[in-house]
């Protein structure tokens, strides 16, 4: 295969994000990955708000790709296809994002080709660690929580997941309620350092039933009475009440998706014995406390363990232009008509989850 260079943009949720990536002789290599954040715009809400994102996607993406474009020495010239986050996601910055795309790509004529968040998510142990398929993926993020069997670009299976909020919604509403900045994955993580996880008893739920499907909210309703709880006692919250929450919650949350993750190992084992993996993304897969545990997990099994480097865990567009040059070798390329999907299985034949995560169909 001759050596494809890619353009991916990303703006799914609140990241902006530009990245050029070039596969050559089977290795991928990241030119250049641009993210701009915009946690400070939304911080005054305590959430995302869907149109503050999609009207600042819509001001950042140029300056993104002109960005990326610079950092890899390239001009557009180089490029060999365009590939852009075609959903799920909040649509007016998914929108937002294929619009952008479409332009790049009319004007520069190239192909365009849409890429589905989660798959980009999916892929990414192979553009970081060149992990070959299949192998097992648990993709833990603000908006999504699923074990998938990654068989190809596209080609995957969802063995198990959610039934409500995100591990990284969860870990949010734990910051919110316990007046720690968001996002709250790391507020809580650095808290908890300070904490003792036992002090405060957590559920861990759905343990006692088979298979690997997950809950998440019922940890923030036992938060909020914890608190409660302990500003009763003391009139208010100290210092250490709340690391020992923090302690205590994360605790629960490894729990599960240490137990679950056991079980979906053993599933995926049972279908595909050789050479076994499990890989994390998403970016709750930062927590070491939950790294560990699924590292633990995975050297019990004689399984090997890949967690991407953290700025490619998290939502970046090198993810999008590799599972775009995946899809471009392929032979899918999709036209003008390319739609913006706000939902988006990545696989249809698994039957639909019930909560999708409070923020949108983030992942
Ligand atoms: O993948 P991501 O950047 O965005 C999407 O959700 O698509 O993940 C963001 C989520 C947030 O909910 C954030 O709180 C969580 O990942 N997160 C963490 C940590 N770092 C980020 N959760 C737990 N521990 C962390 N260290
Ligand atoms: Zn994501």
């Amino acid at each position: 295969m001759r050596p494809l260079t890619f353009l991916g943009i990303e703006s799914s949720c609140d990241d902006t994000a530009a990245a050029i990536v070039r596969l050559e002789g089977g290795v991928a290599q990241v030119l250049s990955s641009v993210v701009a954040g915009q946690t400070a715009l939304h911080a005054p809400f305590g959430g995302v708000v869907p149109e503050i994102a999609a009207r600042a996607h819509a001001e950042k993406l140029d300056h993104c790709v002109e960005e990326a474009l610079a950092e890899a020495g390239i001009g557009l010239r180089a490029l060999d296809g365009v590939a852009v986050t075609a959903g799920p996601g909040l649509i007016g910055g998914v929108m937002s994002g294929v619009m952008c795309a479409k332009g790049i790509a009319a004007g520069a004529g190239l192909p365009l080709v849409g890429v589905n968040h989660l798959a980009g998510h999916a892929l990414t142990p192979q553009l970081t660690d060149g992990l070959s398929f299949p192998y097992l993926l648990l993709l833990v993020s603000g908006g999504h929580c699923q074990f998938l069997i990654v068989r190809g670009p596209e080609d995957f299976s969802r063995i198990g997941g959610t039934i409500d909020d995100a591990p990284g919604e969860a870990f949010d509403k734990t910051a919110k309620l316990l007046g720690l900045p968001q996002p709250g994955g790391p507020s809580v993580e650095r808290e908890a350092l300070a904490g003792d996880p036992n002090a405060v008893h957590f559920p861990r739920p759905l343990l006692d039933r088979p298979g690997c499907d997950m809950s998440f909210s019922g940890l923030k309703t036992a938060l909020l009475r914890a608190r409660d709880a302990a500003v009763a006692e003391r009139g208010g919250l100290t210092r250490q009440a709340r690391a020992d929450l923090c302690a205590g919650f994360q605790a629960a949350v490894c729990d599960v998706l240490a137990e679950k993750s056991r079980r979906a190992l053993r599933e995926y084992m049972a279908l595909t014995p050789a050479q076994p993996a499990i890989a994390v993304a998403g970016g709750v897969a930062a927590n070491r406390a939950i790294r560990a545990r699924l590292e633990d997990v995975a050297g019990a099994a004689g399984a090997r363990f890949v967690a991407p480097p953290l700025r490619l865990c998290t939502d970046n567009a090198a993810m999008i232009a590799f599972a775009g040059i995946q899809r471009f070798a392929l032979g899918h390329v999709d036209g003008m008509a390319l739609g913006a999907r706000p939902r988006w299985p990545l696989d249809d034949t698994a039957p639909a989850m019930l909560g999708s995560g409070k923020k949108g169909a983030k992942a």
